[in-house]
């Protein structure tokens, strides 16, 4: 007999040469439509239609443009979207007045959208930055740092006027510290905290993957950038302090973002925090390079793939702008 150059223990290949027992090999990796929330950009022209030259089939639409868009989607199975304003005609201040003013088109469009669809989950993005003149996600003081104090304040206010509007959730982008207790005090004051969830972008990092979103926004720094306040890309040790400080002050669930380069981190936040659902955000920088990365096909495996070792890292949502492309594959499959 010739000599035996494997060890029957550790032949692996006899778990997984069916398809049916790879699926038993992969748990909680499987994605379905509540796994899946779609970002919206809503322009303040009701009518308007924009295409977004640096993302791919990713559009800008007036409320009267998204409605028939959701509709369909929808019917495809989606369960949750994030909605972010655009302003191109209301001015621009150094308080991000028109963030929660009542001609901003978020809250404008939510009373809307809640009742055309009573079933969907409505997520409002909370920033300062699409509507500041300098272009920053807090107030700044004097000399041009962050007022932490008057930052926390609006953030809270904005929060609120969303949670008011109709939002299902509320989620702040901003990343100035402790704004998780002051939007859950401002929701427990408006009796809106058993209404209104708190996603906190807790672990969000100051990355080059925004561009295209930027772009998109017209809500690029005008001087500076945002490194004060989103975390330094190597650090997970910040990561996991941020994730705790907003769980103990009252996050419903937790974010890491971006999200394909940052899986150790979603892997951490998970085992940090195995009771709060965790999102991922697969940014507009990992959109454009996904989009790019071959034929149609290719784009599909390479993109459910990359969702499934999202899952299989911990994440329970993914916001991402391939949701239509999504929900045509997996409606196909089943
Ligand atoms: C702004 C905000 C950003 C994104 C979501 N909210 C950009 C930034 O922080 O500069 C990024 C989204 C994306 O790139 O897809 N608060
Ligand atoms: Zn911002």
């Amino acid at each position: 007999m010739s000599q035996l150059f494997f060890s029957a223990e550790h032949v692996l290949q006899g778990g997984y040469f069916h398809p049916v027992l790879r699926k038993l090999q992969e748990p909680n990796t499987s994605i379905e439509p509540h796994n899946i929330m779609y970002p919206v950009f809503l322009l303040e022209d009701e009518n308007g239609l924009q295409h977004v030259n640096s993302m791919p089939n990713v559009n800008r639409y007036g409320i009267n443009k998204l409605i028939p868009v959701l509709q369909d989607l929808v019917l495809k199975g989606l369960k949750s979207i994030l909605l972010f304003g655009i302003v191109e005609t209301l001015p621009k201040d150094p308080l991000g007045t028109n963030a929660d003013s009542t001609d901003n088109p978020v809250i404008k469009a939510l009373p809307k959208l809640r009742s055309t669809f009573p079933d969907l989950v409505i997520a409002a993005d909370v920033c300062l930055c699409p509507y500041t003149s300098h272009g920053h996600c807090g107030v700044l003081n004097a000399s041009g740092s962050i007022d932490h104090a008057a930052s926390v304040k609006r953030i809270a206010e904005v929060a609120l006027a969303y949670a008011s509007a109709g939002a299902n959730i509320v989620a702040p982008s901003d990343m100035m510290d402790n704004r998780i207790k002051a939007i859950k005090e401002a929701l427990v004051a408006h009796k809106l905290q058993n209404q209104v969830a708190v996603l906190s972008y807790s672990c969000k990092f100051a990355s080059s993957m925004y561009g295209p979103f930027r772009d998109t926004m017209k809500s690029s720094p005008m001087e500076g950038d945002r490194k004060c306040y989103q975390l330094p890309p190597g650090s997970s040790g910040l990561a996991a302090r941020a994730a705790a400080r907003d769980v103990a002050e009252g996050a419903d669930f937790l974010m890491v973002k971006p999200g394909l380069p940052y899986l150790d981190i979603v892997k951490q936040t998970k085992q940090q925090f195995p009771n709060h659902p965790l999102y991922i955000y697969q940014v507009s920088g990992e959109y454009a390079m996904i989009s790019r990365c071959g034929d149609s096909e290719e784009v599909k495996t390479t993109l459910m793939e990359t969702l499934t070792c999202m899952r299989r890292a911990g994440a329970d949502c993914i916001i991402t702008y391939f949701a239509p492309l999504i929900l045509s594959i997996i409606g196909n499959k089943s």
